[in-house]
């Protein structure tokens, strides 16, 4: 691979995310590795967008989600379906914005500087792989735009595959 990184022109969110879907996309190319992947998306989203203090995966193994490639500090390994904002986006193969973390019942933490989250399934069909999931410090830092944007990089990697 001999991808290299811009650093981002857009002055809208819409913009940005049309950015990081065009550098996704030629940084994905001819890779099928899933975990290679996850790895340098999870890279590429941590340096492109703003106000984020985790961004990364995680995938179904077993019934459950096990944390996959990531930045940010140590994160929990392990969530049950239903469980968590991960685990509740999972088990409805939706995505979930939550603009306070400290309002969502069950919500897991694994870095006190989390204010709000949003995680994305990764689907294809009907198989979930996992969940691409962001923390951001700021509170309701995640909207429609982020949604329609991070669904988009999403299947990115599912199509990557
Ligand atoms: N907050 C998530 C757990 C994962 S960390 O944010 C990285 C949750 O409630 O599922």
């Amino acid at each position: 691979m001999t991808y290299k990184m811009n650093v981002p022109r857009a002055t809208t969110k819409p913009q940005l995310y049309e950015e990081l879907a065009v550098q996704a996309s030629a940084m994905l190319e001819g890779e099928k590795d899933p975990v290679a992947n996850a790895a340098n998306l999870a890279s590429l989203i941590w340096h492109l967008l703003p106000d984020l203090n985790w961004a990364g995966f995680y995938f179904m193994k077993d019934g459950a989600l096990i944390v996959g490639p990531f930045q940010g500090k140590p994160a929990c390994v392990r969530i049950a379906l239903g469980k968590g904002v991960c685990g509740t986006a999972a088990a409805r193969r939706e995505t979930v914005i939550v603009p306070d973390v400290h309002q969502f019942d069950g919500h897991i933490f694994c870095d006190s500087a989390s204010n709000s989250e949003i995680v994305v399934p990764l689907l294809d069909g009907n198989t979930l792989h996992g969940v691409l999931d962001l923390d951001s410090p700021k509170l309701a830092r995640f909207d429609e735009a982020d949604r329609a944007g991070l669904e988009l990089i999403a299947q990115i990697w599912v199509k990557s595959l």
